[in-house]
């Protein structure tokens, strides 16, 4: 068991990665289902959020199964981020999680995200008066440093951790990297293994299967392992990592009709928490995630990703499960 100020979490957890447009309600459900043990929002702009912006403000929905949940802001101004963590906390997330990562141009270049990269100073600082601001434990998600010239993560992690943040989640690139290249996670580990460090730390970066995740709890001690990119049409390799990590067996991969259950149960929810066609249009890129690789697919894909028609959908799912019922 280990702590992010007092919530308490168990050994080797696994967290879901922020993601926008991607971990929703409906995905943090399915994630849920699975094992996830911490999840977070889609990244919420601290901007919207004071300006009551609709999408900034429906990100904070906030479903009690999916405790314990974390909200995460963006910005680049201090006063900003104060004022938006006020209105967060009342959504009562159990953490707030400050994104110093987001490696996108329009974020990182007006100094948001990964943007306090070049300016730790500022990056402390807008830390602290979050931390002042509210009760609930404050966490950071960054990268290893600006570019490969400016790893800078061991100093930083050093100083977020002296204003009182009560986790650190480091994704073992550079800003300059984007998602190019290998995640590094030696620099993460030496986070881990600084003596003068006493916050957990989170591990974030490509992981992808059950194998990584042990060699990465084995190798460099991270408290929890972030999944990402990995969960996407993929949401069982929580459980996936778990059955492997406690009794050293791999899990079977899930059966079609299987992944039919499951990509319906997520419909489902999409059409529960989404307004109009939203509830359809960001089921899109799942369904595609979750019949990936089907063979003489197209067809019932391209009418599955541009029907508007709820049964239509759900007869097209119920197709799939009848005509690659041997899969
Ligand atoms: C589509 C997409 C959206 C993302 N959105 C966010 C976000 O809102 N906040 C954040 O901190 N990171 C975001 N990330 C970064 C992930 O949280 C994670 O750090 C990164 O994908 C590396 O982990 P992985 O290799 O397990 O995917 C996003 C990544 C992707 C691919």
């Amino acid at each position: 068991m280990f702590k992010i100020g007092t919530l308490e979490l168990k050994e080797k957890a696994l967290l879901l990665a922020p993601m926008e447009d991607i971990t929703d309600p409906s995905f943090r459900y399915i994630c849920k289902h699975f094992g996830a043990d911490l999840m977070y929002t889609e990244f919420i702009s601290s901007d919207g959020l004071i300006r009551d912006g609709k999408k900034s403000v429906q990100k904070l929905d906030i479903f009690d199964y999916e405790r314990p949940i974390g909200i995460q802001l963006y910005g680049h101004l201090i006063d900003a981020m104060v004022e938006a963590t006020k209105i967060a906390e009342q959504a009562k997330p159990e953490l707030i999680d400050i994104n110093f990562g987001c490696p996108v141009r329009k974020i990182a270049n007006r100094g948001a995200g990964a943007g306090m990269l070049n300016n730790i100073p500022l990056m402390i600082q807008m830390t602290e008066a979050i931390v002042k601001t509210t009760s609930l434990p404050v966490t950071v998600k960054t990268r290893l440093g600006w570019d490969a010239e400016h790893k800078n993560i061991v100093e930083i992690a050093e100083r977020l951790q002296d204003v009182g943040i009560k986790a650190l989640t480091i994704h073992g690139r550079t800003r300059a990297q984007m998602y190019k290249g290998e995640a590094d996670w030696t620099l993460i580990g030496k986070v881990k293994n600084n003596s003068r460090m006493f916050i957990p730390i989170i591990g974030n970066g490509d992981i992808t299967n059950a194998e990584e995740a042990k060699y990465a709890f084995d190798t460099w001690g991270v408290d929890a392992i972030m999944i990402g990119r990995a969960a996407v049409g993929r949401p069982w390799i929580f459980k996936e990592i778990k059955t492997y990590l406690e009794t050293g067996e791999k899990m079977l991969p899930l059966t079609l009709p299987e992944k039919v259950d499951l990509a319906k149960q997520h419909f489902i929810r999409s059409l529960e928490t989404k307004d109009g066609d939203r509830g359809i249009y960001e089921m899109r890129r799942h369904f595609s995630n979750y019949f990936k690789g089907l063979p003489h697919f197209r067809e019932i894909r391209l009418k599955l990703l541009t029907s508007l028609d709820i049964e239509e959908i759900n007869e097209l799912l119920e197709k799939i499960r009848i005509q690659y019922s041997t899969f």
